[in-house]
Parts: structure tokens; sequence; C-alpha cells
């Protein structure tokens, strides 16, 4: 079965063809970041424009890149919400057009589950073994974490009460010069860097709390820097952004700790989004967690259409096998807000 993927609703425009949610015939993700970077930040309005120009070129390039026709495509999948709402209305109109003027099943998919089936993309064998798992979603927009029982399941167990760990890192990241997304950069200067010359706040002590929070740690690190005398030197850079990651990942790995012993049925860690690209939380997680951890191949930790169709694979497979009608309806809306359903 192959589904064709469109991810739109932020400031990737993406697109993908997928054989049985696993194998990853074509990906291809049109990024806008050099654009954004001049203005220290996603512009909705920009965002949503660029998609119109691009969407249809990539999703072109991904079918030949599979070297398949939509004839051959058999659903089509594209991220409903949460996100920039023009940014996702260019994804959904386009897809809901293509799936409409060719008759395909059209599978709406939530953009924080379909990270999860990024991660899942690495897994060796059936990515079914895993399950029941934790799940871990660290964007720019969410730090989510989930008990999932099976594929289709999320159970919130921990959720930031401010600011999203990867948004976390571009704030922090803008204030010690670096241009946006902040993450990579941060991770690199890190790495010349002494984790432990500032005093450094351990969040959300309190271990039976399962909150995330990073807006106390921005203005720690902005009290830090005021602190330094002179300009930044290359060195302090690399001391600010060594204590900062830490601490910044060293929150997640708490809780996930607290997490598995809270359901000690789970089998695996399953670790998505755009911070989940960090060598240095692979390493704190290793270190810290006995159970499996498994992190997406690095093309799909930052947001792809791979994921999506992946999701609607197993969305289509669990939920409504052999596309049930409702895949047929494309009356549905997107949503911007992300809904927090469950918390365990
Ligand atoms: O999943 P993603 O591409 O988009 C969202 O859905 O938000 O995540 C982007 C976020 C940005 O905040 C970026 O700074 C962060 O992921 N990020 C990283 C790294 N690479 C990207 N954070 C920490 N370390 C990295 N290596
Ligand atoms: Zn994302």
């Amino acid at each position: 079965m192959k589904i064709l993927g469109i991810e739109s609703c932020c400031d990737d425009t993406a697109a993908a063809v997928l054989e049985n949610g696993k194998t990853v015939l074509s990906s291809l993700v049109s990024s806008q970041t050099d654009i954004h970077a001049t203005w220290g930040g996603v512009i909705p309005e920009i965002a949503a424009r660029e998609h119109l120009k691009t969407i249809a070129p990539v999703v072109d390039q991904a079918l030949a890149d599979a070297s398949v026709e939509l004839k051959d495509i058999d659903a089509i999948a594209v991220t409903q919400g949460p996100g920039l709402i023009g940014s996702l209305l260019v994804g959904i109109c386009y897809a809901k057009g293509l799936a409409q003027s060719s008759k395909k099943p059209l599978i709406p998919v939530d953009h924080v589950h379909g990270h999860i089936f990024g991660a899942l993309l690495g897994a060796e064998g059936d990515p079914e073994d895993l399950f029941p798992c934790l799940a871990l979603v660290a964007s720019g927009g969410h730090s989510n974490l989930y008990y999932m029982k099976d594929p289709l399941t999320l159970k919130l167990m921990a959720y930031s009460i401010d600011d999203a760990c990867g948004e976390s890192f571009d704030k922090v990241g803008k204030k010690i010069g670096i241009s946006y997304p902040g993450g990579p950069v941060i991770e690199r200067l890190a790495r010349g860097g002494d984790k432990n010359r500032f005093d450094m706040p351990v969040i959300m002590a309190e271990k039976a709390r399962m909150k995330f929070s990073y807006s106390g740690l921005k203005t720690h690190m902005i009290n830090t820097m005021r602190k330094i005398e002179g300009e930044l030197t290359e060195k302090d850079r690399q001391d600010l952004c060594a204590s900062f990651q830490h601490t910044a990942l060293e929150q997640l790995v708490r809780k996930i700790k607290t997490a598995t012993t809270m359901r000690p049925d789970v089998k695996s860690v399953v670790i998505s989004g755009g911070v989940s690209a960090n060598q240095y939380f692979k390493d704190l997680m290793r270190e810290q967690i006995k159970i499996p951890a498994l992190f997406p191949p690095l093309k799909f930790c930052a947001d792809n259409a791979a994921m999506i169709a992946s999701y609607a694979f197993y969305k289509n497979k669990f939920l409504k096998p052999d596309f049930h009608e409702s895949f047929f309806d494309y009356s549905w809306d997107a949503y911007s807000q992300y809904k927090y359903e469950e918390v365990l």
C-alpha cells in the first residue's frame, strides 16, 4: 500500500511516498529556514505564501523520486494540525484537491502524533513490537511525554507549562547571538564548552510533578549572561551553551525516568521532534535510562512528510481498515491548537 504524505504545518513544505508505512520510497523537504532567519523566528504570513509557491513542485518531485504517478497511490495523508493556520491550509487545500480529483481516500493526521512515527521509521523489525512505550515529542512547539499502549493511543503524562524545549533553544540562542533555529548551533558550541562553569538550577525538581518548564531557565540564562563583564567571548558562548543544553535536556531525561517507574510495562522510549537530533540528549538517555531508547534517523527528526504518511498507514490499519468511507469525506477543517485531553 502506497501513501503520499503532505506536511506544511510550519515553515517546511514536505512530501513523501511510503510503502506499507515503513519503506520510504521518497521524502522531500523544502525548508524556509534561510528566509525566516532574517526575522529571528517564523513569520506566519511569509510561511504560508512560501508553501503556496513550493507545494506543487515538492509533491511532483516526491512522486517522481518514488518513480510513481498519482494513479499508483492508494491514499493521500496530510497534516491537519496543530500548526500555523495559514501554513496548514495550503497543505490541506492542496491535498483535498488532489484527493477529490483522483477520487482517493484522504487521511488527516495530527502532526504531534506524526512525529512519533518519524522515530518508528528507524526501528529494526516490526515497529509494533515496541509497544507499550513512552513517547516524547520535543520540538519547537511541544514537549509532550505520552504513554502509548499501541500506535494509535496517546495518554499524556507530562507537558510544558510554558515554553517548549526546542523553543527555549531558539530563544536562548537568540540572546547568545545565534540565528534561528538555535538548537543545532547550541549543540555545536556546547561541544567545546564546560557545563559546570555556571550555577544552574534543577528545573521542576519535585519528583512527582510531571510537568516541564523552560521559561525560568531562559531567564536564568539571561541573568547569567548579564553577570559576565564585557562582550561575550567564544569561550563564554561555549560554556553558556553547554550549561544550558545540559540543564534543558536533563529535565526531559529525569521526567522520563520517573515515567518509567509509573509505567513499568513499557518496553521502549521513543523520542522524536527536532530536539531528538541532539547527540548529547542521546548520550544522556543511554546513560540514565535502562530500557531501550529509539531516536529517529536524523532526516526524520525535524518536520517531514514520511512521518505523516507512516502514521496514516497505521491509522488506516487499526482504526478504519481498507479506507473506511470517512476517509472519502473531505469536509473536515484544520486546527491550530494542540488539545491536551488525557493527563495521567
Ligand atoms: O520538529 P521541528 O522541526 O519543528 C517543530 O514542529 O517545531 O523542531 C524544531 C525545533 C527548533 O526549536 C530547533 O531549535 C530544535 O527543534 N532543534 C534542536 C536541534 N535541532 C533542532 N534542539 C536541540 N538540539 C538540536 N540538535
Ligand atoms: Zn514538528
